[in-house]
């Protein structure tokens, strides 16, 4: 049995994203209550998860600071009005004119991922006469045990810095004039859901920090990035992630040293569940083994299915709407868009569904929206809020 907020959707024209406010706002509450008993806890709101401006604005609102990963983000940020303090900044192939904007902005700090953009860093800030505050994301060789394409922290790979140059790169940026070395950033993969992987995640930095100590080296930031994931199988069951069992895990585990601030870059569990794809069922087609619904939205409004076979929990709301739910059949689910793979889900079990009615993809406030392409000339999809409908 659904939950989804019946709403009069008949006068606006699909496909478009719906975020449900009042589900963003409890989520927001649930982090606030979990955090402000902890004053060294800082959570930044992985923008690249949903830059929609309303939602951003709202998490702005609540105290949130911002992890972004290119100057755009960083842009939208400020203009959402994150201030420039709250922001840190990730990415491995961060540009000249990036580098300046975030240091205009004053961010907190960037989250550097090799030497040579260290050097940048330092040449740019020298001259514009500021000093950069840099933490190194160190790979600490964890596996996050979550999907290939979104598993970063594991061997080498395009991001970070080995934890056996970590010492080099940091004597390194001690040597330089226009960066200060503040702290180490992690970020293992995402929609993380088995808890463990971040105990190994919090034994591998308190590792590091001996190392640190030895050296004589002080650390002010530990970043844990983000990760933690979501319930898409049961959107209403669980709308909001456990973020108590998830904050107490780094409190009982991260041996934080004195004075030490720690930072997390949630993103999917800040927004996923609020949003949702609402797309219009336009053909009912009978196939010779299977039936078809083919709706007006395709992997150009949400690509998570194309690109990571992922599914989003799915539904007829117009037959619940009309209370027809109880006879189902099975679909494939699919876009109009001129690629085999535009495809939602295969064997989908729906309320029995007619042109024209409303089907809606849950769980789909996170990669959704900001993912969205214009590929084969639609348009981008609009927003609808749940207060303004
Ligand atoms: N910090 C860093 C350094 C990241 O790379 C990411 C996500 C995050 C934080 C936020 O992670 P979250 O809390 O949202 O899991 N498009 C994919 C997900 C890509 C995640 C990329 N990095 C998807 O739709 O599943």
């Amino acid at each position: 049995m659904t939950h989804f907020p019946i709403q009069d959707f008949s006068k606006l024209s699909t496909p478009f994203y719906y975020y449900d406010i009042d589900c963003l706002l409890k989520t927001l509450q649930v982090i606030e209550d979990e955090t402000k008993g902890r004053p060294n806890f800082h959570v930044h709101y992985a923008v690249k998860a949903n830059a929609n401006p309303r939602i951003l604005q709202i998490i702005a609102q609540h105290g949130l600071g911002a992890d972004c990963v290119s100057g755009g983000e960083i842009l939208a940020a400020s203009e959402a009005g994150f201030v420039g303090n709250k922001i840190v900044y990730a990415g491995v192939g961060k540009s000249d004119w990036e580098i300046r904007t975030a240091l205009e902005k004053g961010i907190h700090s960037f989250n550097v991922e090799s030497l040579p953009e260290l050097d940048v860093i330092n040449q740019i800030a020298g001259e514009m006469g500021k000093c950069a505050h840099v933490a190194f994301r160190i790979n600490p060789n964890v596996d996050a045990h979550t999907h290939a394409k979104i598993t970063t922290g594991l061997n080498e790979n395009k991001f970070g810095i080995a934890m056996e140059d970590m010492v080099t790169a940091i004597r390194h940026a001690q040597e330089l004039g226009n960066v200060k070395y503040t702290g180490l950033h992690f970020h293992i993969g995402s929609q993380i859901l088995d808890l463990s992987v971040y105990v190994s995640l919090c034994n591998r930095i308190n590792e590091l920090q001996n190392i640190l100590e030895s050296e004589g080296i002080v650390t002010d930031n530990i970043n844990v990035g983000g990760g933690l994931g979501i319930d898409y199988d049961n959107p209403d069951g669980n709308p909001i992630p456990d973020f108590k069992q998830y904050f107490e895990l780094f409190e009982k585990h991260l041996q934080l040293r004195n004075g030490q601030q720690l930072h997390f870059e949630l993103g999917r569990s800040v927004v996923a569940q609020c949003g949702s794809l609402i797309a219009r069922t336009l053909y009912v087609k009978e196939g010779h083994s299977k039936k078809f619904v083919i709706v007006d939205a395709g992997f150009t409004e949400l690509i998570r299915p194309a690109m990571y076979g992922s599914h989003h929990y799915t539904e007829n709301i117009s037959a619940q709407a009309s209370n027809s739910e109880s006879k189902t059949e099975i679909y494939d689910v699919v876009g109009p868009i001129c690629e085999s793979s535009d495809v939602f889900s295969t064997g989908e079990s729906l309320s029995k569904t007619h042109r024209g009615d409303f089907i809606a993809f849950r769980s789909a406030g996170a990669y959704g929206e900001v993912m969205a392409s214009t590929y084969n000339c639609r348009k981008l999809p609009v927003a609808v809020y749940s207060d303004s409908i």
